[in-house]
Order: C-alpha cells, then sequence, then structure tokens
C-alpha cells in the first residue's frame, strides 16, 4: 500500500514543472519540507511490518533522492533563466510609476529670460550682497544723509553706527548697489544686468512682500546716450513681451539719476484698449530708468566729464506676473504644488 503511494509521487514529481519562485517554493513545502508528503511517509516507516520495512526503507530513500535532484534542477533553472534574461524578475504588467520632475520656479524662467535678452545686446551679468553698507545702498547713489527716499525704502537695519551713516549696516532694499560696486573696481566701458533679492519692511499682501526681485541694469561708456536708454529697453519690451510692444517714458524722481524716467511698456493682455491688468489705461509700469547721475560717477571715481551713462531697475514678480496674469505676489513664497506645476515646460 505504501508503494502505491511511493509511486505515485514518484510519477507526480516526475511530471511536476516549475517555472517561477513561487512554484518552486509550493515544490519545496509539497515534498520535501518537514511536512512535505516524502516526510510523512518516513514518519508512517514505525507501522510497517518488520520484515518490510528495509524494503520500503530504500524505496523512501530513492524516492527522496528523486524529490532533492528535481527541486535542484528546477533552483538551477530559473536562476540561469533570470541571468540570462534579466526581464524575467521584472513585473511588466505592472502600472507604471509617474515621472515626477520638478519644474522651473516661474521667477526663475522670467529671469532666466531677462538675462538672456540683454546679453545678447552684449550686457554680461554682475552680483552683489544682499547685506550692505548704507554707502553702497544709498550715499554713493546721492541720497543725502537726510533724504526721506532714505524713509521710503522701508530698510531693514542690521547695525547703525555710531558715528556716519554710511557705516550703517543694512539689507539692500533695491540692487542699484551693484552698480557702485561695479563701477568702483571696473573702468568704462561697463554694460552690465544685476539680478538679485532686495529686503524692504512691509507688510506682507496681495500687491506687496518684504523679499522680492529685481534687475538693475547698468551702461556707462563715452557719449551713452538717452536714445541708447530708449533703444535698450524698447528692445527689452519688443522681446519680452511681443513684438508689437510700444514704451512710454513717463518723467519721474531717482536721486541717482538725471533725468529719471519710468517705462511703461503697451498693455499687451489689451493691445492697449483698456483691462483689469493695465488699470483701463493701456499701459504698464515695468521699470524705473535714468542718466546715471555725474555725482555717482564720481563718488565710484568715474569722471563725469568723460563718461555718461544710463541705468534702469526693474521688479521680477512684477514682470512674471504680467506675463502670466497671476495677481497675488504671495504665490511665489507659498511653495504651493498646485501653483508651482503649472509652469512645468514653461
Ligand atoms: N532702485 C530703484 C528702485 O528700487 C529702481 C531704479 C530706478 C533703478 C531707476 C535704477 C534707475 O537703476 O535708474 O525703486
Amino acid at each position: 500500500m505504501i508503494t502505491d503511494r511511493v509511486k505515485e509521487l514518484v510519477s507526480e514529481i516526475e511530471q511536476a514543472t516549475v517555472s517561477n519562485k513561487e512554484q518552486l517554493e509550493a515544490f519545496r513545502l509539497k515534498y520535501i519540507s518537514k511536512k512535505g508528503a516524502v516526510t510523512e511517509l518516513f514518519d508512517n516507516l514505525k507501522n510497517i511490518l518488520q520484515e518490510d520495512r528495509r524494503a520500503v526503507g530504500q524505496e523512501l530513500n530513492t524516492l527522496k533522492n528523486l524529490a532533492q535532484n528535481r527541486f535542484q534542477d528546477f533552483q538551477a533553472a530559473l536562476e540561469n533563466a533570470a541571468d540570462s534574461n534579466p526581464e524575467m524578475l521584472i513585473d511588466l504588467t505592472l502600472p507604471v510609476t509617474p515621472n515626477l520632475q520638478g519644474s522651473l520656479h516661474p521667477l526663475t524662467i522670467v529671469r532666466r529670460r531677462i538675462i538672456e535678452i540683454f546679453e545678447r545686446m552684449g550686457f554680461n551679468v554682475s552680483y552683489g550682497p544682499e547685506i550692505e553698507k548704507d554707502w553702497y545702498n544709498f550715499s554713493a547713489l546721492n541720497f543725502a544723509d537726510n533724504h526721506p527716499a532714505r524713509e521710503m525704502q522701508d530698510t531693514f537695519f542690521i547695525s547703525k553706527s555710531e558715528g556716519d551713516v554710511k557705516d550703517d549696516v543694512l539689507l539692500r532694499t533695491h540692487t542699484s548697489n551693484v552698480q557702485v560696486r561695479l563701477m568702483e573696481r571696473q573702468k568704462p566701458p561697463i554694460r552690465s544686468i544685476m539680478p538679485g533679492r532686495v529686503f524692504r519692511n512691509e507688510a506682507i499682501s496681495a500687491r506687496a512682500h518684504c523679499v522680492f526681485h529685481q534687475v538693475e541694469g547698468l551702461y556707462v561708456d563715452k557719449n551713452v546716450s538717452f536714445k541708447d536708454l530708449k533703444d535698450t529697453l524698447y528692445h527689452f519690451a519688443k522681446e519680452m513681451f511681443g513684438k508689437d510692444s510700444k514704451i512710454r517714458l513717463r518723467p519721474s524722481y531717482f536721486p541717482f539719476t538725471e533725468p529719471s524716467a519710468e517705462i511703461d511698456v503697451s498693455c499687451f493682455i489689451c493691445k492697449g484698449k483698456g483691462c483689469n491688468v493695465c488699470k483701463h489705461t493701456g499701459w504698464v509700469e515695468i521699470a524705473g530708468s535714468g542718466m546715471v547721475d555725474p555725482n555717482v560717477l564720481e563718488n565710484c571715481g568715474i569722471d563725469s566729464e568723460e563718461y555718461t551713462g544710463f541705468a534702469f531697475g526693474m521688479g521680477i514678480e512684477r514682470i512674471t506676473m504680467l506675463r502670466y496674469g497671476i495677481n497675488d505676489l504671495r504665490l511665489f513664497t507659498e511653495n504651493d504644488v498646485r501653483f508651482l506645476r503649472q509652469f512645468e515646460g514653461a
């Protein structure tokens, strides 16, 4: 009777096939593990008549060897298959994991675009410190000691000097400090743009923030004229906002330029007809600008009889908001991925 069972198992084991790890393990459990069929038969050996025990024992040993050999063969075959075809280990039916790629921040996209436009016109890129002395942020730029414009910029002071205000240390309120640093260390011609972060003590709202970004521009050489300023910014506006863009200059005041002008670009949303973005004027302001005041040139060791220059400064947030129709400054710093994802591939 026990031999019938052995025959049955022999034929089962001989016919068994295994094509993956799970089936291999199932084979092991079924036949050769401690609770497997072969072990079970060995356990039954004690119930067999003494005189038959030896013969049956031999049969069982043969069965056991057969099971173990088959197991080893299956195992080797699976390993070989995996080696020669690694894809067997990859489950091609699994859903694809989404490729979560980051995107550039809209301010980065626009800063890079601004730099690209000016680089093609022959400007290089310069950087300066965010923690600055009064001299570079104000005094050298022709802000008199008690000039109200100092107050208007809502400066974050780091340390007030006991003596000269020029030695106060502060967070720069604009990127114009880099103009001074450039002119101090480099002789004209200077043609540079200066992107960077600036700080003002303003309450945070949809239209104001205490940290924002500007790009400063400076061109100093012999015979630089107001026309050069106009041409440069006109070209910029067309590249940035579309070739039909127009610009207009409104007289303004900055301590470091004379004359000074605010630059407006024709509203590229309503094409000048009037909409919410341009507050129905057909124009949006994009930059402050002017001819570098001779006092500033002299403060930086440049002969104002020999050289002239123009300068401009624009807010990167403002240009980004105009370009993408963003109506709240706070979105730039909140890092809400639903906002940021909209710039994928932009
Ligand atoms: N620094 C000015 C501001 O932050 C912007 C500006 C105006 C920069 C006129 C200039 C300029 O270089 O010529 O409001």
